[in-house]
């Protein structure tokens, strides 16, 4: 077990874009076994490089019993929508609904490169858009109306989490499983 601090929002690294993997060595196997390990203890519906403080081009995803990790993601997204609650394991204990495209086709590759298309509808498709977006150094909040991003602003600023001295990471349990992204 490999299970690393969850950098929160206000850290840096999560707004700043990850680097294309281009090494499809040991030590990027080893990264996608800390992102699941760490991903499973949380626990959470995914994780992403950024999120363990490495700006790299994974993500690893853990949705309706279903683990499994995409390196270098592509997307196609749906015109139909998605609404519904969402969070981020970078906000513990932010939930705001969230629009999304319903469906995603994602090209990208495995830990060994070889290309892999995943795809997926609603919650999994929810996941891949929230993990892509943390690549590109985008965060959920970035997706919300701006009322709705007033609220969750005032709701992190009241969060225990927030302000402290930086990333040492109390993670509180959640509440709703398999929801933190
Ligand atoms: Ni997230």
């Amino acid at each position: 077990m490999a299970v690393k601090d969850i950098r929160l929002f206000g850290d840096p690294v999560l707004r700043t874009p990850a680097d294309e993997v281009v090494d499809f060595d040991k030590e990027l196997r080893q990264l996608v076994t800390d992102l699941t390990d760490t991903m499973r203890e949380a626990p959470g519906a995914g994780l992403a490089a950024p999120q363990i403080g490495v700006g790299l081009r994974v993500f690893t995803y853990w949705v309706d019993d279903v683990l499994g990790h995409l390196i270098n993601p592509n997307l196609d997204l749906s015109a139909d929508l998605q609404d519904g609650e969402e969070g981020c394991l970078s906000f513990p204990g932010i939930y705001v609904d969230t629009p999304r495209a319903m469906r995603v086709v994602a090209k990208g590759f495995n830990q060994y490169g070889e290309p892999v298309v995943l795809e997926g509808s609603e919650l999994l498709a929810r996941c891949i858009q929230h993990e892509t977006d943390h690549l590109d150094g985008i965060l959920f909040i970035d997706r919300l109306s701006r009322e709705q991003r007033k609220q969750a602003m005032k709701a992190i600023r009241e969060a225990e989490w927030a302000g402290g001295p930086t990333p040492v990471v109390k993670l509180s349990p959640h509440s709703t499983f398999g929801k933190g992204l």
